[in-house]
This record gives C-alpha cells, structure tokens and sequence, in this order.
C-alpha cells in the first residue's frame, strides 16, 4: 500500500472528522470532542500544520499542531495534538510518521513543543516530563515536551481556546 503523509486539504475535512472520531472512540479520559477542537482551531486558523496518513485515496490518519502561550511570555512554543489514527490501520507504523512529519517542521520552525499522552509512545520520539511546565487540569506525568535548543522554560502552558470549549 502506498502511504502518503502530507497537509490536509478542504476536501480532507469529513475524513478527518471521521478518523478522529473513530480513533478516540475507546480511548479512556477521551471526551470525544477531539474533532471538535480541530474544527474550532480550524475555523479560528490556529493550525499551525496538519498531516494526513493517506493510503489509496483513503484519510487514515491524522495530526495537528497549533500555537501554545507560556506564562512567561516565552514565544515559538506549540502543541501537538490530536494524533489519530484509524484503529483499522494502527500498529503499523502510521502514528510514528505522522509525528516524525510535525517534529520535521517544527525543528525547523520552534523552540519547542507539549503534548499530553502516554509517555511510553512519546518518549520515543524525545519528549519527557519535565519540572517546569505545567499544564493545570492535568496529570503532570502524563504532560510531555520537547525543547529543540535544550532549554526547558518554567512556565504555565495554556493551549488555543479551542482546547477549553465549555470556558
Ligand atoms: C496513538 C496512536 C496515534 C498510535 O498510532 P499507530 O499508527 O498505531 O502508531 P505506531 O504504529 O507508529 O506505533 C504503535 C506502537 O506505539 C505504542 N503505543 C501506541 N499507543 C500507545 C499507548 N496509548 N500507550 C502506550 N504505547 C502506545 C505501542 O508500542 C504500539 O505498538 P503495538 O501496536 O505493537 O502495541 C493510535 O493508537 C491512536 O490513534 N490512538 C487513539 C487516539 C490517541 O490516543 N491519540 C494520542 C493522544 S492525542
């Protein structure tokens, strides 16, 4: 099967809907509203960068990056998030591209990035828990990043206000 990992296009956007819905369906603590939030940042043009798995023609996964505010004032941070990939098409790799294809941008591009996950599949990719930044609501060994200059901030991480739809 031929995998294509590239930017989401207009007409990506049922799919898309559809691969997160899916995707995060069994996922414990999911309120699933994932493809809500990516609507809203969408709508609001907070996507910083998106990829789309595709695989013969069909929208098998899914990720976004969109700006994150330090309580510091520090600029050039983002969050990762939501990784999707179909259940059907998991287990093969697909996740891991997808997040090698926004850590190539954001490389290139950040100081750095969060993310709140499982910590066995992230630190894989050189995230970590670190002291400093703190994301409040949630369980701090479960809230990662990544610092592309080895500079870890101390700082409060709020995400877009599509992340806090009921506030
Ligand atoms: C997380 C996710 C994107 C990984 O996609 P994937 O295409 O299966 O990823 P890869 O094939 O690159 O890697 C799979 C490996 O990562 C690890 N892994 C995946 N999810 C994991 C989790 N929740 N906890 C720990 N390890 C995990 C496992 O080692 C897995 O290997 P296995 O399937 O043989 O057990 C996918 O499982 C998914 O969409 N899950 C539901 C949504 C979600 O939880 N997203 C992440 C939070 S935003």
């Amino acid at each position: 099967m031929i995998l294509t990992i590239r930017p989401e296009h207009p007409e990506d956007i049922p799919a898309i809907r559809e691969v997160i819905k899916v995707a995060f369906k069994a996922v414990p603590h999911s309120e699933n509203n994932e493809h809500l939030i990516v609507d809203a940042l969408r709508d609001d043009d907070a996507l910083t960068i998106t990829r789309v798995a595709e695989e013969e023609d069909k929208i098998v996964g899914y990720i976004a990056v969109s700006p994150v505010t330090l309580s510091n004032g520090e600029s050039g941070w983002y969050g990762i998030g939501p990784l999707a990939v179909s259940p059907t098409a998991q287990s093969r790799g697909l996740g891991s591209k997808l997040m090698q294809s926004a850590l190539l941008w954001l490389r290139e591009n950040a100081k750095g990035c969060v993310l709140l996950g499982e910590p066995e599949f992230y630190s894989q990719f050189g995230f970590k828990v670190t002291d400093g930044l703190i994301l409040h609501g949630a369980p701090p060994e479960y809230f990662m990043a990544l610092s592309f200059n080895h500079h870890y901030p101390r700082a409060d991480i709020t995400y877009h206000p599509s992340f806090y739809p009921s506030s």
